[in-house]
């Protein structure tokens, strides 16, 4: 068979394909993870095409003219990684705000005297989509060095529908062309604008009667989002904003017990969201709920670190109920300003108290079931797209045991190498 790309002698070659076919992983199953030693990958255009042991697939392929060979050096080898909940498109970094949390300010305590969302939403009405646009490409150009190939991201600093909608197609318009995969996310209920402060109702019907349906038939997102929160989106608010959305064909997602419990969980898994997000505050009964209708937990302890939290969610209650488990970045200009999975999957250790076989599987084939993209990526199998890491690492355990430094050796896309540490692009 036919090869333009070539990678051989990885010391482990980690495939994330589940072992047993069912996915999302959940339970125990979150913690097995299939290795392959002295492995070997070989793609053609776009996909993956042969997987196995050097020796394999050395004989299984046939190396086209100027293929390209890559030798691991025994490293480490995974597929690219997935980040399930970003918000990459916005005007204008926050950091004044970052300083005054420092001095003792919480981000609520920021959001409710009009920074915080508010603040990145009156600067992205006064900027064009071209701008959007150069702002984010430096992002997505660091997610890619930073091993993550595709991305989930959100609109909600718009807040209107004119605005929501240039969001919405600057995401588009990054994802056609950009290396990096988008997948779009509607978050109109993010938070309330300020000209609606004094009419919260006008606000939710705006979102119900124009937003969605406008979002909707020009097919601009695959999910809606929410900020179901206290003070932002009450649990009643919610229901009806999703169960429109789900009315009009979009899947569901929920920032859920994020900064105090509300049970958004239990709503989430109610109207049959495929993940709810944050719960550091989730309840027993909320973990039962997902469990249940089988909606996704994304986890995001970088926003617990970066907001200086003491709280992280419980991912070891919610793994051993059965909730399917995947990390993330949340990356915001917010609470967490951080495009490095690698410094989620630290943290998923020592703060979540994760194995690296947990941790690797929630940021690879269980995000791409977070995504509804399992049948695509997340994983090393014949006939995925070739999105894979060469790490600089000898072993699984080194990915979450460093941190703050970047352990990408090669980020390969679409079966093209689109980063290199040694600088060859
Ligand atoms: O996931 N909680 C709401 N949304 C983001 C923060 C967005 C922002 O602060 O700009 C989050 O934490
Ligand atoms: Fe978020």
């Amino acid at each position: 068979m036919k090869a333009e790309l070539y990678i051989r002698h990885i010391g482990q070659l980690l495939t994330c394909r589940p072992v047993d076919g069912k996915l999302p992983l959940t339970g125990s199953a979150m913690n097995r993870l299939e290795i392959i030693e002295n492995g070997a990958i070989a793609c053609q255009g776009n996909e993956i095409v042969a997987v196995g042991t050097t020796a394999e697939v050395d004989r299984q392929i046939d190396l086209v003219n100027r293929a390209v060979i890559i030798d691991a050096d025994y490293q480490v080898v995974s597929p690219g990684l997935v980040d399930p909940h970003t918000h990459p498109v916005f005007a204008k970094t926050r950091e004044d705000e970052f300083e005054m949390r420092n001095m003792g300010k919480s981000y609520m305590e920021i959001a409710q005297a009009g920074g915080g969302i508010r603040n990145s939403t009156r600067v992205l009405r006064e900027t064009s989509k071209d701008t959007l646009y150069d702002n984010s490409v430096k992002y997505l150009d660091l997610f890619l060095q930073y091993g993550t190939t595709t991305i989930e991201a959100k609109s909600g600093y718009g807040l209107t529908t004119k605005d929501e909608i240039k969001q919405l197609e600057v995401i588009q318009m990054l994802s056609e062309n950009h290396a990096l995969d988008l997948i779009p996310t509607f978050l109109g209920a993010h938070e309330i604008p300020d000209e609606y402060r004094e009419d919260k109702t006008a606000y939710v019907d705006l979102i119900i009667n124009e937003m969605i349906p406008m979002v909707a038939e020009r097919n601009l997102a695959v999910f809606s989002d929410i900020f179901c929160e206290k003070g932002v989106f009450e649990l009643e608010e919610s229901e009806k904003i999703q169960t429109a959305a789900k009315e009009h064909g979009l899947e569901l997602k929920f920032h859920a017990d994020e900064i105090v419990n509300l049970e958004g969980a239990q709503l989430a898994a109610r109207l049959g969201a495929v993940s709810a997000d944050h719960l550091v505050y989730i309840s027993d009964t909320g973990i039962a709920a997902m469990a249940e209708a089988g909606t996704m937990a994304v986890m995001l302890p970088g926003t617990s670190f970066y907001l200086d939290l003491r709280d992280y969610a419980p991912a070891r209650k919610i793994i051993e109920a059965g909730v399917p488990l995947a990390l993330s970045t949340d990356f915001n200009p917010g609470s967490s300003v951080t495009v490095s999975l690698q410094i989620i999957m630290t943290l998923a250790g020592n703060k979540l108290k994760m194995t690296a076989n947990e941790i690797i599987n929630a940021v690879t084939i269980n995000s791409a079931c977070a995504l509804k993209q399992e049948k695509n990526i997340g994983s090393i199998e014949i006939g995925k797209k070739a999105d894979i890491v060469v790490w600089n690492a000898e072993n699984i355990r080194q990915l979450p045991y460093f941190y703050g430094i970047n352990q990408v050796d090669k980020t390969i896309k679409n079966g093209r190498i689109v980063y290199d540490s040694q600088g060859t692009k």
